[in-house]
């Protein structure tokens, strides 16, 4: 099958990513189907939606008639059979749980076409664990969008073990089509490019409130100040502290224990306070986005320290195989997310060997394996 084969989209999952995975395909002129498990949850998506479009109506990216096309595009589901038996294409956008993925994906293999292209919006997880709850691994790819999707434009196309060279052509074009930069992932390996080389970060981002180092404002402060369109903190009750938990809990098990999450974090989740999308999380979305004071910065908070971390952290993809090339590992971070430049062109300018001495100091003053130097960061020229 070729992208110009593709008509019917169908999302699994109808929250934060879901509603707007969908969007993104009927921006792209698909006719789309959302389902989740409950119809209030299916309701909400689709409200997100319109607002959503009403957004970019104001702003006179799309006209009016364009608006009435799309709602006239989707239909909603709570029936997961009923909702792929004619489509084409299937993007799963359900919680970070390998068991439930792999019982929507057996679901879904069970009633979409033969033809159908069946892809995972996984944040971190293995595509190649997911495709083998179905009987057409070859079909099976990773199609990881980033949040809000309507606005962010990286597209990661992760190529599982199984995954035919056809199925991630596919997937590649159909993210060209919906104006998206795609970027190939060419191993199957935990967090991908963007979330892998943040992985790190976020250990240090709960040493530092573990440690009573800084406060999350005084951080998201200083990184506002910097440029950043949002803290990490913010970022992270953003994106939602499940997300985060489930993600740590997935490195840990895969990568090293350095990622289990911090026992505060646990804490915010057993209360159900999810972040932005429950109103309160690291903190208090109830009236909008909260308003970072800046001046609590902690101005003594050098940003290069995130920036080592990460640089370092994306010269193990290089080592690991996963990405073709440094420029493909910038690409990916610069569209993923706020940041004006990648890692290696703020290496570049930074330079390895200050980068390096950075790491090296980390891992000792934290304890942390992660931090510690690649070969390839003391060696440079990349
Ligand atoms: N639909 C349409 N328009 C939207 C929108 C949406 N869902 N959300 C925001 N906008 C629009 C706003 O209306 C606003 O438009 P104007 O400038 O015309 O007023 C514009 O986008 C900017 O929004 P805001 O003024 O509210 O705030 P901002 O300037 O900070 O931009 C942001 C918001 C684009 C989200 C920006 O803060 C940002 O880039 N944040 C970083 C996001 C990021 O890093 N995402 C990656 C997360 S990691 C991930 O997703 C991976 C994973 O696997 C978990």
């Amino acid at each position: 099958m070729k992208v110009g084969n593709i008509n019917k989209i169908a999302v699994m999952g109808a929250g934060d990513m879901g509603h707007g995975i969908a969007e993104v395909a009927l921006l792209a002129g698909y006719k789309v189907t959302v389902r989740d498990i409950e119809q209030r949850l299916v309701d909400r998506g689709l409200s997100r939606i319109k607002e959503s479009l009403g957004k970019l109506l104001e702003k006179q990216k799309i006209t009016d008639e364009n608006k009435r096309t799309m709602l006239a595009n989707i239909e909603t589901f709570v029936d997961i059979g009923e909702s792929v038996t004619d489509v084409d294409l299937v993007i799963e956008a359900v919680p970070e749980i390998m068991d439930l993925k792999r019982q929507v994906f057996q679901a879904v293999d069970a009633a979409a076409p033969s033809h159908a292209i069946l892809a995972t919006n996984t944040s971190n997880m293995s595509v190649t664990d997911i495709a083998s709850a179905t009987k057409r691994p070859g079909q099976v790819v990773g199609m990881h969008f980033f949040n809000p999707a309507v606005l962010m434009k990286l597209v990661e196309v992760i190529k599982g073990e199984k995954t035919s060279e056809e199925t991630m052509q596919l997937t590649y074009d159909l993210a060209l089509k919906m104006n998206k930069v795609p970027v190939r992932v060419e191993k199957d390996s935990i967090g991908f490019v963007y979330n892998r080389v943040n992985a790190p970060t976020a250990i240090l981002l709960r040493q530092i409130v573990e440690k009573g180092i800084a406060a999350p404002e005084e951080i998201d402060a200083r990184m506002k100040k910097v440029g950043m369109p949002m803290g990490p903190y913010e970022l992270m009750d953003y994106v939602g502290l499940d997300v985060a938990y489930y993600g740590a809990l997935y490195f840990a098990d895969r990568l090293s224990s350095e990622y289990q999450p911090a026992s505060w974090l646990k804490a915010k989740i057993d209360a159900g306070e999810l972040g932005k999308k429950t109103g309160k999380g690291i903190y208090d979305w109830s009236k909008g986005r909260p308003e970072i004071d800046l001046s609590k910065a902690k101005e003594d908070f050098d940003p290069t320290v995130l920036i080592a971390i990460q640089v370092n952290e994306a010269t193990k993809l290089l080592e690991e195989g996963v990405v073709k090339s440094a420029d493909e590992i910038d690409k990916a971070m610069v569209n993923g997310g706020g940041a004006g430049f990648g890692p290696f062109q703020l290496a570049r300018g930074i330079g390895y060997d200050k980068l390096a001495k950075i790491c090296e100091d980390l891992a000792q003053q934290y304890g942390v394996t992660v931090f510690k130097p690649t070969e390839t960061l003391k060696q440079g020229n990349i």
